[in-house]
C-alpha cells in the first residue's frame, strides 16, 4: 500500500499551487499543515484524481490516481461539501452508495452502521436542511467512508466541529489509520499534533517539512525563548523578535518568543510546541523567506 506524488506541478494561470512536490505515503495517518493558500486543497483535489496536475504523476501502488479503478479505493471528503438540503442523512448516503455502485442491501447496512459511528442515528430521518453544521460535517465524513477505502482524503474535517466532536473524530481517524492511509489538511495545529504519525507542512505549494512531531519540532530547539520583562523591554523584545505568547502578571509581561541568540540576559530556552513552529513558518513578519 503505497501512495507516490512524482514531481507534481499545478498552476492555476499565473499561480502556481502545488510545485514540484514529491513524497510516498504509506499506511498511517497523515497532517497536511499549512496557512490558508498553501495549496492543501489543490494537493487533495490532485490526489483524488479530480485535477490533472500539469506535470508529474501520482500512482496508488501500479495504478494512476485518474484511473477508474482508483475511485473503488479513494474517499473524499471536500472543503467545501454540496448537500442536497431536502434529502434525509440516509437518503443521502444510500444516493451517494449508489453512485460508488455498492448494491442496495449492503449500502443500507453499512449506511447505518457509519451514522451510529458518527451519532447522527437519531437524525438518519431528518432533512439535511435542518443539520448544524457539526452535524453536517459529521455526515461528510460518514460519506467519505462508504467504500470501506483503503486512502481517505479528508479536507479540513474538523471544520465546524466542537471540541467533544474532534476529540470523537480524533479517536475515530487513529482506529482508521491502522489499515489504511489517512490525510487530513487542517491549518489547525492541535488536529494534527495528536493524530497525525506524520506531519507534512505545506507552505506556498511546497512540501517544506516532513516528519514525526518530535522530529518537526527539533528544528525549533534552542530558538524558543522566555523571559520577565518590564513593560518597555517586552514593547522593545516585540519588535525585534517573534513574540509567540504575551502575559501579563505582577512582576512584569511574560514573553515567550523565537529568535536565534537569548535575547535578553534573564531570558531561559523552553521547549517548542507544534504551535510555535507554525507561528515561526506562518507568521508574516518578515519569516516568510525563511526554509528548514
Ligand atoms: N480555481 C482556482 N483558480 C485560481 N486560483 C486558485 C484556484 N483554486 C485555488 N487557487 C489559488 O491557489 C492557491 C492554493 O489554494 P488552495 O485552495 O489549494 O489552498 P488551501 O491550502 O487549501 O487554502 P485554505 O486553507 O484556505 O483552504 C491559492 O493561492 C488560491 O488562491
Ligand atoms: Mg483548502
Amino acid at each position: 500500500m503505497e501512495l507516490v506524488f512524482d514531481r507534481v506541478t499545478k498552476q492555476y494561470k499565473n499561480k502556481i499551487a502545488v510545485d514540484r512536490v514529491s513524497f510516498s505515503l504509506k499506511k498511517g495517518v497523515y497532517g497536511l499543515l499549512g496557512a490558508n493558500g498553501a495549496g492543501k486543497t489543490t494537493l487533495m483535489r490532485l490526489m483524488c484524481g479530480i485535477l490533472k496536475p500539469d506535470s508529474g504523476e501520482i500512482f496508488y501502488d501500479n495504478i494512476k490516481v485518474e484511473e477508474e479503478s482508483y475511485r473503488d479505493i479513494l474517499g473524499y471528503l471536500p472543503q467545501e461539501f454540496g448537500y442536497y438540503p431536502e434529502f434525509t442523512a440516509m437518503d443521502f448516503l444510500m444516493y451517494l452508495a449508489s453512485l460508488k455502485g455498492i448494491p442496495k442491501k449492503q449500502a443500507k447496512k453499512k449506511a447505518e452502521k457509519l451514522l451510529e459511528m458518527t451519532e447522527l442515528t437519531h437524525e438518519a430521518k431528518k432533512k439535511i436542511k435542518t443539520f448544524s453544521g457539526g452535524m453536517k460535517q459529521r455526515l461528510g465524513i460518514a460519506q467519505s467512508l462508504l467504500n470501506n477505502p483503503k486512502v481517505l482524503v479528508m479536507d479540513e474535517p474538523t471544520a465546524g466541529l466542537d471540541p467533544k466532536e474532534r476529540v470523537k473524530f480524533r479517536n475515530l481517524i487513529s482506529k482508521l489509520g491502522n489499515d489504511r492511509i489517512v490525510l487530513l489538511s487542517t491549518h489547525i495545529v492541535s488536529d494534527v499534533e495528536h493524530i497525525a504519525d506524520v506531519i507534512l507542512v505545506m507552505k506556498e505549494g511546497r512540501i517544506i517539512h516532513r516528519g514525526s512531531l518530535d522530529e518537526i519540532i527539533k528544528v525549533m530547539d534552542g530558538k524558543v525563548w522566555e523571559c520577565t520583562v518590564d513593560d518597555k523591554t517586552a514593547e522593545n523584545l516585540m519588535e525585534n523578535y517573534l513574540p509567540l505568547n504575551i502575559r501579563k502578571e505582577q512582576k512584569g509581561t511574560v514573553l515567550r518568543l523565537v529568535c536565534e541568540e537569548r535575547p535578553v540576559e534573564s531570558a531561559i530556552n523552553i521547549e517548542a510546541t507544534l504551535e510555535d513552529l507554525y507561528l515561526y513558518y506562518f507568521s508574516d513578519t518578515g519569516q516568510e523567506d525563511r526554509t528548514i
